[in-house]
């Protein structure tokens, strides 16, 4: 009695998939990427249109992959929050639409729980507590997973986002948008230790430093700085060695911060989510790091790092079988919490 029509449409990628608990049925994404590379970030109002032109496209395709018909889906779920206003209003009116043409409870769920369960796709043995680095486009943060729904949020970024940072000196580099898969590529074969950048310390009053939450401002601007420098030296710009020094130093400051929460709160997994859970050098410092400290880590295969509505509908699947459904007037909203999705439901 789970099996759901899930949509994304948070951001730049149009998502639809079948899904029932962790078994995929579908799972179609048509990323806009290419759309708004030329502009170097996502336009808002283009990815409206966008998911718009795409959205009926990708539901057909979903159904004819997964062979079945609307009889064997049992709800109709979206991302509605957080996200762009936009483009969730698309996702969602369709989901509601679907919902009411073929009388199936419609399920909204939040964006960052989505991310928190494409850990659960690929591992069928991953059970809460666990503790969930979601290292995204726009978030940075430790959550304690408890059980579904139920989360703390441990630590935070204080200013951009790991993914945001990774877009941003990718493009003072001139590396073109998105910045996170082309910076690590080109990291691979750049000496990480080249140069040494600051780590984004954030001081406490009572003295000492935050332990979880994390700032990437200053590591940007120490890298403009940086780049800055080397662009008035007559040699070349060692473009691979900057990226693999930034990501070097991004790894080691996430896997120092997750490791310290995992072992303060005696939390004994980890589960990575989240784009930049896609980046060899974290998922090396992170793996290396928990074997020594005996913790267990998981991390998606990389089509479930990304936005996609495989991990929306595997939310939505465990919402609906524990009797969650969101009223057909629900909004869609640009930022919530993720400690706050109670009022998603009736
Ligand atoms: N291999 C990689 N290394 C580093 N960053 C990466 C890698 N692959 C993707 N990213 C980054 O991941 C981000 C996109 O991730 P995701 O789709 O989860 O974010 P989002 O949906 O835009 O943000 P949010 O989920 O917070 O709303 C981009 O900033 C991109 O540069
Ligand atoms: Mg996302």
């Amino acid at each position: 009695m789970t099996t759901i029509l899930a949509i994304e449409t948070s951001c730049d990628e149009t998502g639809v998939a079948i899904v029932k608990k962790r078994k995929i049925f579908s799972n179609v994404v048509s990323s806009q990427i290419q759309i708004h590379r030329r502009y170097g970030g996502v336009v808002p109002e283009v990815a409206s249109r966008q998911h718009l032109e795409t959205i009926n496209h990708c539901i057909i395709q979903a159904i004819n992959e997964a062979k079945l018909n609307w009889d064997d889906i049992d709800g109709i779920a979206a991302t509605c929050t957080p996200g762009l206003m936009g483009a969730l209003l698309v996702g969602v009116t369709a989901a509601k639409t679907l919902a009411i043409l073929h009388q199936k409870p419609f399920i909204g769920i939040h964006h960052l729980e989505g991310h928190i369960y494409a850990s659960y796709l690929s591992q069928p043995e991953l059970m809460p507590p666990f503790l969930c680095l979601l290292v995204s486009g726009g978030h940075t943060s430790l959550i304690h997973v408890r059980d579904c729904g139920d989360y703390s949020i441990l630590g935070s970024t204080r200013d951009d986002a790991v993914g945001e940072a990774f877009d941003k000196v990718a493009r003072l580099l001139d590396l073109g948008y998105p910045g996170g898969p082309v910076m690590d590529k080109l990291a691979q074969t750049g000496n990480p230790f080249k140069f040494t950048l600051p780590e984004g310390k954030i001081s406490l009053p009572t003295g000492g430093y935050h332990p979880y939450d994390s700032s990437f401002s200053g590591l940007k601007t120490a890298v403009l700085r940086l780049v800055e420098k080397l662009k008035t030296q007559d040699s070349l710009l060692p473009v691979a060695d900057v990226a693999a020094s930034f990501q070097e130093t991004v790894a080691r400051v996430l896997t120092k911060k997750t490791i310290t929460c995992a072992l303060d709160y005696k939390i004994p997994t980890i589960a990575v989510g989240g784009g930049v859970a896609a980046n060899s050098g974290l998922r090396q410092h992170l793996q290396v790091a928990a074997q020594e400290h005996n913790l267990n880590v998981y991390f998606p295969p990389l089509k479930f790092c990304t936005d996609n509505a495989a991990m929306i509908g595997c939310a939505a699947s465990e919402r609906l079988s524990r009797g969650y459904s969101s009223p057909l007037n629900l909004k869609v909203q640009s930022r919530l919490s993720i400690t706050e999705t109670t009022q998603l439901y009736n």
